[in-house]
């Protein structure tokens, strides 16, 4: 199948639960249906090898983050859409990966603590609040939202899917992905109902 998409890394950032993970596998069959070349490095995953061995403190958490913007940088160049679902917390460093990558789409991951709390997929929060888990962030720990983010995704509001094709929507209009269906004389594109026929 041709590749219809250009290099780029999408940034994803959210707290725990806030669905970072979650949305990505909803988002990666989307992709897959256009053609892109796609690398996921989901935070979980890069913590038990790329960054194996760093801890929760600021300066782990940063350089965590700086491993996978490096790596994002050298696929999103060689045309590979990178997706980078890590918690990343932190403004500065995210906006370091920013002006490193350049083709670079970041995604919040909008939810409110209380709904973390309730979701607490992994059972975290619980131990977190019972202070048998430090530095957790969004608990004991803090998280700076993105100012600007290029995509807001709302997960108390929105479905996975929706979310999906919402980042999918941007790319089409930051011109990292060609639009499936012609854009019509209303300037509008495919239905969403299409994007997810075509995807399947
Ligand atoms: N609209 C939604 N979008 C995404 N996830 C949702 C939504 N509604 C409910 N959920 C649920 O919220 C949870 C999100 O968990 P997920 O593991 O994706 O979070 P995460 O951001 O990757 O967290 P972590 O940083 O701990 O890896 C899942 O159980 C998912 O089913
Ligand atoms: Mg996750």
């Amino acid at each position: 199948m041709t590749n219809t998409s250009r290099g780029c890394t999408i940034w994803f950032t959210g707290l725990s639960g806030a669905g970072k993970s979650t949305i990505t596998e909803h988002l990666v069959p989307l992709l897959k249906a256009r053609g892109s070349k796609i690398e996921v490095l989901d935070g979980d995953v890069v913590r038990t090898n790329l960054s194996k061995g760093l801890g929760f403190s600021k300066e782990d958490r940063d350089t965590n983050i700086r491993r996978i913007g490096f790596v994002c940088h050298l696929l999103s160049r060689n045309g590979v859409v990178a997706i980078a679902a890590a918690i990343s917390p932190y403004k500065a460093i995210r906006n370091e990966n920013r002006a490193l990558i350049k083709d670079f789409v970041e995604v919040y991951v909008k939810v409110s603590l209380e709904t973390c709390i309730k979701r607490d997929v992994k059972g975290l929060y619980k131990k977190a609040l019972a202070g048998e888990i430090k530095e957790f962030t969004g608990v004991s720990d803090p998280y700076e939202p993105p100012e600007n983010p290029e995509v807001i995704c709302e997960t108390e509001k929105e479905t996975p899917i929706e979310s999906a094709q919402k980042i999918v929507r941007k790319l089409e209009e930051l011109g990292y992905l060609i639009p499936l269906a012609p854009v019509g004389s209303d300037g509008k594109y495919a239905a969403p109902e299409q994007l997810t026929a075509l995807a399947a």
